[in-house]
C-alpha cells in the first residue's frame, strides 16, 4: 500500500487497521473530488469487479454496485443463492473461481470474521479483495464514508467529541470507527445497555450515560440494534431502549447547532432515533449514503491504481 502524488495504491482492502492516515486522508480527499465531479478514473483497460454478498445488504451492495458503474468497470453477477455455494463451494473455491475468470475486484460480505484473511494469503489467489463487512469484525468502506462525512463537515477530526451509541459488540462499524477516530485525535465516547459494551473498548474511550454528553457532544454516530447477531434475550422493549439510549426529540434539541447525527443504516425507527428525526436537519444520515457511492469509487481506484 503506498500513496505516491496524492494517489492511493492498494493490494486490498480488508481493515482500517491497515491503512495508514496518509491513505485515509487521501480515499476521503479523492471521494470528495468525485462528488464534487472533480475527478475522473481514466484507464485504457477493461476492469472487471464481482459483489459476493454473503449477508444480506442494501447500501454497501448497491453503492459498489453504482460506483463500479460509474467507473466503467465490468460487472460480474453473483448470487449465493444461485451459485455453487449451494452444492458445498466454499468461499475460498469461489474467489478462487473469480480470480481465475479474471475478476479483478471482489468485494466480499460474510458473517465469518477475518473470512478474509486466508484470501489474501493465497498465492493463487490473484483477485483483489475489498471488505464489505465480516460477521461483527470490520466494516472499512462504511467507516471511510463515515470519515467522508465528518471531514466534509468539521475539516478534520483533532479534539471532535465522538459518541458512538448503542450495539457496540455486535457492530462491525464501530469497531472498525473507534479505531480510527482514535488514532486521527478524536475523543471517543460509548453510550448504549452495558450488555453490549466490553471492557476491551476501553483503550478507545470511555463508556457514559448518552444524557452526560448529549450538550458536548459533536457526532452523535448512532448503531443499529443488530438482532440478527442477538440470541434473543434482550431484556429490553423497543419503547425501553429508544427511552434510555436512543435518539429522542428531547435530546435532539439539547444537541449543539453544529453537532451532527449518523447512523449507518437499516435504521430501526424509534428504536435508536425518532422517526422524524431520521431526516431532520442534524441528520446526515443520507448524506452517509449518499458519500458511500463516492469514497467507494474512491477504493476501486485505489485498488485498481495498486494494479496498473
Ligand atoms: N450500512 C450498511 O452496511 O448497510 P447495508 O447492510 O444495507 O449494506
Amino acid at each position: 500500500m503506498t500513496v505516491t502524488n496524492g494517489k492511493v495504491s492498494l493490494k486490498h482492502l480488508v481493515t482500517m487497521e491497515t491503512l495508514s492516515n496518509e491513505e485515509v486522508f487521501g480515499l476521503i480527499q479523492r471521494g470528495l473530488a468525485f462528488k464534487r465531479g472533480q475527478a475522473d478514473f481514466q484507464t485504457d483497460r477493461q476492469y472487471f469487479a464481482s459483489n459476493l454478498f454473503f449477508e444480506n445488504s442494501t447500501r454497501t451492495h448497491k453503492s459498489f454496485e453504482m460506483a463500479e458503474l460509474k467507473l466503467r468497470m465490468g460487472m460480474i453477477d453473483f448470487d449465493a443463492k444461485t451459485s455453487s455455494v449451494n452444492k458445498g463451494e466454499t468461499l475460498y473455491d469461489t474467489i478462487l473461481t473469480m480470480s481465475a475468470l479474471g475478476v479483478d475486484i471482489c468485494v466480499v460480505r460474510h458473517p465469518d470474521v477475518d473470512y478474509y484473511k486466508q484470501l489474501i494469503d493465497s498465492p493463487t489467489i490473484q483477485t483483489s479483495i475489498v471488505n464489505g463487512g465480516d460477521g461483527s469484525g470490520q466494516h472499512p468502506s462504511q467507516s471511510l464514508l463515515d470519515l467522508m462525512t465528518i471531514y466534509e463537515e468539521f475539516d478534520g477530526f483533532e479534539g471532535l467529541k465522538v459518541v458512538i451509541a448503542g450495539d457496540i459488540t455486535h457492530s462491525r462499524v464501530a469497531k472498525s470507527n473507534m479505531q480510527i477516530l482514535k488514532r486521527l485525535g478524536a475523543e471517543i465516547y460509548f453510550a448504549g445497555p452495558s450488555q453490549w459494551y466490553s471492557d476491551e473498548f476501553d483503550v478507545y474511550g470511555q463508556h457514559i450515560a448518552i444524557d452526560d454528553m448529549i450538550e458536548e457532544v459533536d457526532v452523535m454516530m448512532l448503531l443499529r440494534v443488530q438482532h440478527e447477531r442477538h440470541d434473543g434475550n434482550e431484556s429490553f422493549s423497543k419503547e425501553e431502549y429508544n427511552r434510555c439510549y436512543g435518539l429522542t426529540d428531547d435530546r435532539y434539541k439539547r444537541l449543539k447547532s453544529t453537532a451532527i447525527v449518523m447512523h449507518p443504516a437499516p435504521v430501526n425507527r424509534d428504536v435508536e432515533i425518532d422517526d422524524h428525526l431520521v431526516e431532520a436537519p442534524k441528520s446526515r444520515i443520507v448524506r452517509q449514503m449518499t458519500n458511500g457511492v463516492f469514497v467507494r469509487m474512491a477504493i476501486l481506484e485505489a485498488v485498481l491504481n495498486g494494479k496498473a
